[in-house]
């Protein structure tokens, strides 16, 4: 019976401590995390930075991952902008608008685009003052990302516009070649456009 009960205990002990120290360590981490936060705050460009790099990566991942094996690769499948009458894949802009809005229609707090001066879909175009002056910005230096803040109804918001370079020759061949696009001549390299974050400043 003592050795149950002194088993019992050895086996108790070290799991109320491990309970104690885990807990200690969690209230720690809290009020560290929440001091470091009332102090410092996470900046907005590295909160845009970190979203846009989510951004790019997936939009990579579904061109080369998904597209561009099934497509060019395996050659099951099309990739279309009309994939629904064409039972095709949708085009990785597309996508990207497409989880865009759900992002909007989930109310999420920020907001993301990627737009163009020279839209093939006329939604994609700047509708912002800082807009227009991002895209520009990054097309006049090509491989620098534009910061500023703007003011719209009343609410402050911290704007990032990161460039959208013609990576391959597919990018530049489909936007010159398409019916509705204003601008025909791009080469490859040329930045085509910029996906724009806008993230609300506490003032
Ligand atoms: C097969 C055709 C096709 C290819 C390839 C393609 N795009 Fe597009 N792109 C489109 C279409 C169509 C849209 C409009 C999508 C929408 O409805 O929002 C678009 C949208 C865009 C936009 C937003 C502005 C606009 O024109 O509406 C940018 C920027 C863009 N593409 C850049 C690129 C880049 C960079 C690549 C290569 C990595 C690329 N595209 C490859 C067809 C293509």
């Amino acid at each position: 019976m003592r050795s149950v009960l002194s088993l019992f205990t050895t086996i108790q002990y070290p799991k109320t401590l491990a309970a104690i120290l885990l807990a200690g360590g969690v209230a720690l981490a809290v009020s560290a995390c929440s001091s470091s936060t009332a102090a410092t705050g996470i900046s907005p460009q590295i909160m845009a930075d970190s979203l846009h790099a989510v951004m790019a990566a997936d939009r990579t991942v579904y061109t080369k991952k998904v597209v561009n094996r099934l497509v060019k690769e395996d050659k099951v499948i099309k990739a279309s902008e009309h994939w629904q009458d064409e039972k095709a894949l949708p085009l990785p802009a597309q996508m990207f608008r497409f989880g865009a809005e759900m992002v909007a229609e989930q109310g999420a707090p920020f907001s993301y685009s990627l737009l163009s001066l020279w839209p093939i879909n006329k939604q994609n175009a700047p509708k912002t003052d800082v807009e227009k002056e991002g895209l520009t910005f990054t097309v006049d230096n090509p491989g620098q990302n534009f910061y500023k803040e703007e003011v719209l109804g009343g609410v402050k918001y911290f704007t990032a516009v990161y460039p959208d370079p013609a990576v391959a020759p597919a990018c530049v061949e489909c936007h010159n070649e398409h019916k509705d696009t204003p601008k025909s001549d791009f080469k490859i390299g040329d930045v085509m456009g910029g996906v724009v974050i806008r993230i609300p400043l506490q003032s």
